[in-house]
């Protein structure tokens, strides 16, 4: 159960003051009787509520893309850093919002946000085969013998990697796709090489791409077929 005020809001069309107001005016009911408070609790599951006289069509998860700058964690809090929800628009906002996985505090690109916990399992868990495909630049040429151990499997401290797939964009430049997030996976991978990895951008996860239009900084909410995409695998 939760207060009518505060699920009202929560959908993102009326801030909590503009519900006051409607309710005053006489213009919200709960299951067809005109409510006069804010603070009454209304069950999801059950409970049907109107805004001048059209029913409201409750939405529990939100999916919002951001395209994250460098400088912000991938955290819901942090007592140095800003973080990636604070690039949220206050019309967005939701209190239980958190980064569907982790971009280090210097990576750029493709951000998933969102409360849904079940969807975030399922494009982050390596079970799933997710995609992820980045663009990296690194202090030195990159080279065939990357593309084959990248297709090998790296071999990290913490395990063998799933086979990669790199593409030689130019000399310093390449994009790589994987389908597991370990820590600070593709610096470890370089780094195996002798190679420091100097910018990295994601542009894709599973086949939505970083839209083109998407300023950096920008955070929106996914349309439905760009949520299709986000959970395609192949
Ligand atoms: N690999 C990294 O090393 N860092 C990221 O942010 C993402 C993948």
């Amino acid at each position: 159960m939760e207060r009518l005020d505060k699920i009202i809001s929560s959908q993102g069309k009326y801030s909590r003051k503009e519900v006051k107001k409607l309710i005053s005016n006489r213009k919200i009911s709960v299951n067809e009787i005109y409510v006069t408070s804010s603070n009454i609790k209304i069950d999801i599951e059950k409970d049907t509520i109107k805004i001048n006289g059209v029913f409201l069509d409750i939405k529990k998860n939100i999916y919002l893309i951001l395209n994250k700058p460098k400088g912000y964690v991938s955290a819901t809090k942090d007592n140095k850093d800003k973080t990636v929800l604070e690039l949220v628009p206050e019309n967005l906002f939701r209190k239980n919002l958190f980064p569907a996985g982790r971009l280090d505090k210097d990576t750029t690109g493709l951000m998933i946000i969102t409360n849904d916990g079940e969807f975030s399992h399922n494009i982050l868990s390596p079970k799933k085969h997710v995609k992820k495909t980045y663009e990296v630049t690194i202090d030195i040429p990159v080279t065939q013998k990357m593309i084959l151990d990248f297709k090998n499997g790296i071999k990290l401290n913490d395990g063998v990697c799933k086979p990669s797939f790199l593409k030689i964009i130019s000399e310093y430049t390449a994009i790589v796709t994987l389908t597991e997030g370990r820590y600070h996976q593709i610096k470890r991978m370089f780094g195996t090489f002798g190679a420091k990895v100097l910018n990295l951008n994601r542009i894709c996860i599973g086949n939505l791409e970083l839209p083109t239009n998407l300023k950096i900084g920008e955070c929106r909410e996914l349309t439905s077929e760009e949520l299709l995409k986000l959970q395609e695998k192949i």
